[in-house]
């Protein structure tokens, strides 16, 4: 059992804390929001993460779990600090790794005895290295420390399920003693026969980007494929179905929508495309899908202009703010594109989101937010469904064709069937299966 140190307690910092303590280890998570200790440490946590207040609560009840804000302490107690602290866009869309900075001089500052840096954040290809250097520079103790890049693969809404049950473990570090530590933290999965992939550090963080971008891109994909069947009649939810029954391409992430949102997909392909750019390497498949998917986002306000052309004075109820179903989170929303574009075209919006209105008012604060569907619905000339929330998806048709004012329904998230909405009468609209109503 190793003690650990997690610096950062948001959705990676603090799954990873709660996980590893259910491992067995001995964690202590650290933050400098020093609200986001005090939540914690009364039992409570600063996110909304589907059942990690549990693990918390259970690992903190075992005496494995504690917080502090006090840095330096927890980083001499411990023998493996994780740095999960955030890396968000630049000005230009690179990563902005001081927060990362900032842990490695900590950690140089406080090596009592031999330590390892492990990076969870998502970093370019080379901090790592940059990290043994910034350690070497700010710390006169000769190789009492490595430098390890094991990136995280949690989805928001499902972030305790990919920590406890990975479909793999990657780490990166040609320093045998580093893995060897590693294996120790990690030993419950192995044992589990939970792939484990050892890789230098390099590759680790290269892993990490190459598979977000992927995701990205395949997403992207199957967006423009929606859009050739919006005009041609095809029903994209069977194409991607046909086309997953090929165990090369697999059916998940072919779900077309308003284009993809998060903390991690728009970061992780900007950030993709501006290390391509600094090492002088032609890329071109990432710079598109970010342009495509901007295009997806703002294609949504042209979906409901096919049905009403004038927007002038009409109201717009919009269901589901957050970026997907099961988070609070709205970083990068299609919504944050599509409400603009609405309110420049003289629509006004009415919009509902069952856990994420608080987090979109920071950047929208002046929104009429309702309290549910139906009071959105209700008044409005036309309904956009954004996030597929399961709330969403058994609305009382009846209830809502008399709450419009006109029946008209922009399904972004193929939630209904578009023969079935027609049946009932209303001018519907989805992404890639509209023509299957007619
Ligand atoms: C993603 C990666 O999945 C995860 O492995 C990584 O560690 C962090 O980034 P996350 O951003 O939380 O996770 O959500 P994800 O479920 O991947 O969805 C990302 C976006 O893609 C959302 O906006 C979602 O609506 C969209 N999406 C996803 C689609 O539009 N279609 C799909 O089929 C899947």
């Amino acid at each position: 059992m190793k003690k650990i140190c997690v610096v950062g307690t948001g959705y990676v910092g603090l799954v990873t804390a709660a996980g590893l303590a259910d491992f067995g280890n001995s964690v202590i998570g650290v933050d400098i929001d020093e609200s986001k200790i005090k939540i914690l440490q009364k039992g409570g946590i600063p996110i909304y993460e589907p059942g990690l207040l549990e693990v918390v609560q259970r690992n903190v009840r075992a005496g494995r779990l504690s917080f502090t804000t006090d840095i330096d302490q927890a980083i001499q107690d411990s023998k493996v600090i994780f740095s999960a602290v955030g890396t968000p866009p630049g000005e230009g869309g690179e990563a902005d790794l001081r927060a990362v900075w900032a842990v490695a001089t900590s950690f140089a500052k406080n090596l009592n005895n031999y330590k390892v840096f492990i990076n969870k954040s998502t970093v370019p290809v080379g901090t790592g290295k940059k990290t043994l250097e910034l350690i070497k520079k700010n710390s006169e103790k000769k190789d009492s420390y490595d430098v390890v890049s094991n990136p995280e693969f949690l989805r928001e809404g499902s972030a305790v399920g990919d920590f406890l049950n990975p479909d793999r473990v990657v780490v990166g570090s040609r320093s045998e003693k580093a893995q060897v530590i590693m294996k120790d933290v990690y030993h419950a999965l192995i044992i589990r026969g939970v792939p484990y992939v050892e890789t230098n550090i390099e590759s680790a963080e290269l892993i990490k980007y190459s598979s977000n971008a992927f995701l990205a891109v395949k997403i992207t994909f199957i967006n423009e494929i929606a859009n050739l069947c919006d005009i041609v009649g095809g029903d994209v939810s069977e194409i991607a179905k046909a086309m997953g029954l090929d165990g090369r391409i697999s059916p998940k992430f072919l779900h077309a929508g308003p284009g993809f949102g998060g903390s991690c997909f728009p970061k992780d392909t900007m950030a993709l495309v501006e290390i391509f750019k600094e090492h002088g390497v032609k890329s071109r498949v990432v710079e598109a899908t970010i342009e495509a998917n901007e295009y997806q986002k703002e294609g949504v306000v042209a979906k409901l202009r096919s049905v009403m052309p004038d927007l002038k004075g009409k109201t717009i109820a919009i269901l589901g703010l957050a970026f997907k179903p099961e988070t609070d989170d709205t970083r990068f929303s299609p919504t944050k594109v599509v409400i603009p574009l609405l309110e420049k075209e003289g629509a006004t919006v009415q919009v509902y989101d069952p856990v994420a209105s608080d987090d979109f008012k920071r950047d929208f604060p002046n929104l009429d937010y309702k309290n549910n569907a139906y009071d959105a619905i209700e008044g409005a000339d036309a309904m956009v469904l954004m996030t597929e929330w399961n709330e969403f998806r058994s609305l009382d048709m009846k209830r809502v064709k008399k709450l419009l004012k006109t029946p008209i329904f922009i399904d972004t998230r193929n939630t209904y069937d578009p023969r079935d909405m027609r049946d009932k009468g209303f001018t519907f609209v989805c992404t890639g299966r509209t023509k299957c109503a007619y």
